[in-house]
C-alpha cells in the first residue's frame, strides 16, 4: 500500500466517525430535539476542527508536495473549511437559542456541502 492511499485512508476513517456524528445530529434535529442537539452539536465541532487542523498541517501539504498540480484544488478545500466551520457554528449557535428551523435550515445546507467536500478531498488525496 502506497504512503499516499493509507494517508487517503486515514482521512476516511475520520470522515466516518464524522458521518456518524452528523447522522446522529441530524437525527436529533429532525426529533425536535434541541437538548440532545446540543451536546451532539458540540462535540461534532470539536470533531471536525481537529479533522480540519490535520488535514492542513499534514495530508494537504503531503498531498501538495507529491504533485503540485493539485495546490489550486486543495486551497479550495482549505477554503471550504473555512466555510464549513462557518456554517457548523451558526448551526450550533441557533440550537443554543432554542431556534429549531433555522438550525435546521443551516444544518440541511452545512450537511450537504460537507458531503460534498468529503468526497472531492479522498478522492484528491488518493489520486495525489
Ligand atoms: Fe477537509
Ligand atoms: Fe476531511
Amino acid at each position: 500500500m502506497s504512503e499516499e492511499r493509507s494517508g487517503a485512508d486515514k482521512v476516511s476513517t475520520q470522515h466516518r466517525l464524522i458521518d456518524s456524528q452528523l447522522a446522529r445530529l441530524a437525527e436529533a434535529l429532525q426529533e425536535g430535539a434541541l437538548a440532545t442537539a446540543e451536546p451532539r452539536v458540540e462535540r461534532l465541532l470539536r470533531s471536525l476542527k481537529a479533522h480540519f487542523t490535520l488535514e492542513e498541517d499534514f495530508y494537504f501539504p503531503r498531498a501538495e508536495a507529491a504533485n503540485g498540480e493539485r495546490r489550486t484544488e486543495i486551497e479550495a478545500l482549505r477554503a471550504e473549511h473555512v466555510e464549513l466551520d462557518r456554517a457548523l457554528e451558526e448551526t450550533a449557535r441557533h440550537i443554543r437559542e432554542g431556534t429549531l428551523d433555522a438550525a435546521r435550515q443551516c444544518f440541511k445546507a452545512f450537511h450537504a456541502a460537507i458531503l460534498e467536500h468529503e468526497r472531492v478531498e479522498v478522492s484528491l488525496l488518493v489520486e495525489s
